[in-house]
């Protein structure tokens, strides 16, 4: 049976989300904050697995206005829910209310849960819902009015691949830091340096995506655990990934952080990525890194110094960030930084900029 399928997204990095859909043989839209396709359960699964971009899959099961608690009632129940739950199905329901008359997300909740609940009584002809199956978690959204009703089919969001244990100073997104390498302009095909690599998203994502690897290779989804799909189906979809994965078409990546503290936290990092082979980092100051002469693609996350007394040591950092790509002739650049003054403190123009959303805090990604 084929679903309206929900990829959510960081503002921003909708386009990227299509793009990706679309490489997997997905025709797709994207709205503001999501894409939208189509596709059956196991379609599903396979976007979970391989999507680096998205924060979580999801099938749209209704939308429409809603006004009253008596339009929201009636939007939930005319889904015919059995098709997808079984009788002991667990159905959590989880509302977000934004501008809308319908304001109060806990009575919304309780009105779908309401819906849903006799649905299924009706279908299954029982006196109440065990909840002791299955989960399918209910997500609604309701904005300016137009209310969303979807099932999560992730679990754990996407960015949670199963390789960061521990976090360091503002480590970034794991879906940021592989917008960050498809955005960037590497081609996968010269070397890539990460001069402050914190605890080492940006370097497992970049060897991720080169190796062709899928992001949710050693990690489940919510939608596995459902009745009504193919674990045949799932087999095959998981081993196409595990046949796609080619570590060896890695081209070297390295990097380096000043704190040994972050290294430390990073070599865990890249053990748990199964990358400890392919990655080498170290403790080193940028400010006096000295890489050998073949072209290198410096991808970087630097400090923002969000707080006041950090600025004029950021800004430092930056002016030795030039001197670095100064000593590097053969080196590119691109850079997520949330502080405005970057491009002044480095001395150069960016040849592209995009804007792009760390959490709340607005960013761009500058490449040199
Ligand atoms: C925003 S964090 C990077 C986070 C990283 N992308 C991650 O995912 O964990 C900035 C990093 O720059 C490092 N740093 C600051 N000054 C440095 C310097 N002079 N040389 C090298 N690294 C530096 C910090 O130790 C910190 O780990």
């Amino acid at each position: 049976m084929n679903y309206n399928l929900i990829a959510s997204a960081a503002f921003g990095l909708e386009g990227l989300v299509r793009r990706e859909l679309n490489q997997l043989g997905f025709d797709a839209q994207a709205e503001n904050g999501f894409v939208r396709f189509s596709g059956t359960l196991e379609d599903a699964y396979r976007a979970n697995l391989w999507l680096r971009t998205a924060d979580r899959v999801s099938l749209l099961m209704a939308e429409g206005d809603v006004r009253t608690f008596e339009d929201l009632f009636r939007l939930v129940r005319g889904v015919t829910w059995q098709q997808l739950m079984p009788r002991d199905a667990a159905f959590p329901v989880q509302c977000k209310c934004v501008r809308s008359q319908l304001m109060s997300p806990s009575d919304c909740q309780a009105i779908a849960k309401k819906a849903l609940a006799e649905e299924l009584m009706a279908y299954y002809h029982m006196p109440w819902c065990s909840e002791s199956g299955p989960h399918f978690p209910i997500h609604i959204s309701i904005h300016q009015n137009h209310a969303r009703v979807m099932v999560d089919t992730s679990g754990d969001a996407l960015n949670k691949r199963g390789y960061r244990t521990w976090n360091g100073e503002a480590p970034l997104r794991e879906t940021l830091a592989a917008a960050v390498v498809q955005l960037s302009g590497w081609k996968g095909d010269i070397p890539v340096y990460d001069p402050c690599c914190g605890t080492g998203t940006l370097l497992i994502e970049a060897a991720y995506w080169a190796a062709r690897r899928a992001p949710g290779l050693t990690r489940h989804f919510l939608v596995e655990t459902w009745p009504d799909v193919s674990a045949k189906t799932l087999e095959r979809i998981l081993n196409e990934a595990k046949a796609a994965y080619t570590p060896s078409a890695v081209p070297p990546i390295a990097g380096s952080d000043i704190d040994p503290q972050a290294i430390e936290l990073c070599k865990r990092h890249l053990q748990q990525a199964g990358l400890d082979q392919h990655i080498t980092v170290s403790v080193a100051d940028l400010a006096t890194l000295q890489l050998d002469d073949s072209p290198v693609f410096f991808l970087a996350n630097p400090p923002y110094g969000e707080r006041l007394s950090d600025q004029k040591q950021c800004l430092a950092l930056y002016r030795a960030m030039r001197q670095m790509t100064d000593r590097h002739p053969q080196s590119r650049l691109a850079v997520l930084s949330g502080n405005p003054s970057f491009e002044r403190a480095y001395g150069r123009r960016a040849n592209k900029k995009r804007r792009l959303y760390n959490g709340r805090l607005e960013c761009e990604l500058m490449l040199f």
